[in-house]
């Protein structure tokens, strides 16, 4: 077991990973917070498979938790999925002294959280991602919200969890596509961390995808680290926390523009593509560092449609992207392995350009 510890003003708290059992996971909880009840919001696959060990374990640990489940589509990351929780909540008469256990990937802990944040104007709550996706992002970092108006997480909160528990024991249940998925957001730590975990993820991709426990282990302890590091030190994206959006403006068009069909780590990989291409355009890497940072994310297959989209819709949808203030479109771009800078400006030939080689990057 690894436990990192994440600083913030708002919050102290602990991530605990390894490989623990149901039985574990749920003392955890109880050895860590004291609350009078706790309400779980769990994933309907993840119900599926382990709901009746979780649920037994919680109400012999515990006493009586309340269940409540939920798809987790992109599309369900909504005002109506939050209301009905909400309602819930307020029927069974939870109270300020409850604790929300939030078990799923992406969408529950970001639904969840922000619930969590805004009921009785805050409770506890506790993220156990079952994705490694969740696990190495998500999770930890206190971002929570929902989709409105077509952009992603256009309204949401800063809202620190009091305690993160990871079990690559849930990894297993995994399809190809989530795990595909939870490999595009460990790529962007390949780029963050330096060159050491570049090469390691270039030679163990391969490992990565069939889940060897040594490499994924090693893997997680590398973007856990990172990322509560980073966290400790902007809780709230001032500076530094932005580099942890590398890719992200170029993925949360592609999601939006084709309607959440292709995955949130697929789409980040590619962003990270047209990141190192927009780089390349304006100067700040050369043609041969270009190519060598291509090959991590070219390892990815991306769905035929991503070289469909229309250049004008796809920059209109970066517009809405939270990262860009009073108009100007504002991007996080690779300067070496390591060496990231935020807050560049693109004007609209630089981005086009740069959309038009990831075009034909991604039609060979
Ligand atoms: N997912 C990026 C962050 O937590 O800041």
């Amino acid at each position: 077991m690894k436990t990192y510890h994440v600083r913030t003003s708002s919050k102290k708290y602990t991530v605990h990973s390894g490989s623990f059992g149901i039985k574990e996971i749920v003392h955890l909880v109880t050895q860590n917070l004291k609350c009078d009840r706790f309400f779980v919001l769990i994933d309907k696959n993840v119900n599926k498979i382990y709901g009746t060990e979780i649920q037994k374990e919680f109400n012999r640990q515990t006493g009586e938790s309340y269940f409540f489940q939920m798809t987790s589509l992109e599309k369900q990351k909504s005002y109506s999925t939050i209301q009905k929780i909400y309602d819930e909540l307020a029927k069974q008469n939870f109270g300020r002294d409850a604790g929300m256990i939030l078990i799923g990937g992406g969408v529950v802990g970001d639904i969840g959280g922000f619930v969590a944040s805004t009921y009785m104007r805050g409770i506890k709550c506790v993220h156990i991602p079952t994705t490694i996706l969740a696990a190495v992002d998500s999770s930890i970092g206190g971002k929570t919200g929902y989709n409105f108006r077509n952009t992603k997480n256009l309204i949401g909160s800063f809202y620190q969890p009091d305690l993160v528990i990871t079990s690559t024991e849930f990894f297993s249940s995994l399809s190809p596509k989530e795990i595909d998925s939870g490999i595009g957001e460990i790529i962007k730590y390949g780029y963050l961390s330096g060159k050491k975990f570049y090469e390691y993820l270039l030679s163990n991709y391969n490992s990565i995808h069939s889940l060897d426990k040594r490499v994924i282990e090693y893997v997680l302890q590398e973007c856990i680290s990172f990322k509560t590091s980073v966290v400790s030190d902007d809780e709230r994206e001032g500076g530094i926390r932005k580099v942890l959006n590398f890719g992200h403006t170029f993925a949360h068009a592609f999601e939006s523009y084709y309607q959440y069909k292709i995955s949130h780590g697929k789409a980040v990989a590619a962003g990270i593509l047209a990141a190192n291409i927009l780089s390349h355009k304006k100067g700040i890497i050369t043609t041969n560092q270009l190519n060598s940072f291509q090959k991590l994310p070219a390892m990815m297959k991306f769905p035929k449609f991503l070289q469909e989209f229309d250049s004008t819709d796809l920059t209109r949808r970066m517009d809405l992207d939270k990262k860009n203030k009073s108009g100007k479109l504002n991007f996080v771009l690779l300067k070496d392995l390591g060496e990231l800078l935020i807050d560049v400006n693109v004007n609209k030939n630089e981005l086009n350009s740069a959309l038009n080689e990831f075009k034909r990057l991604i039609s060979v």
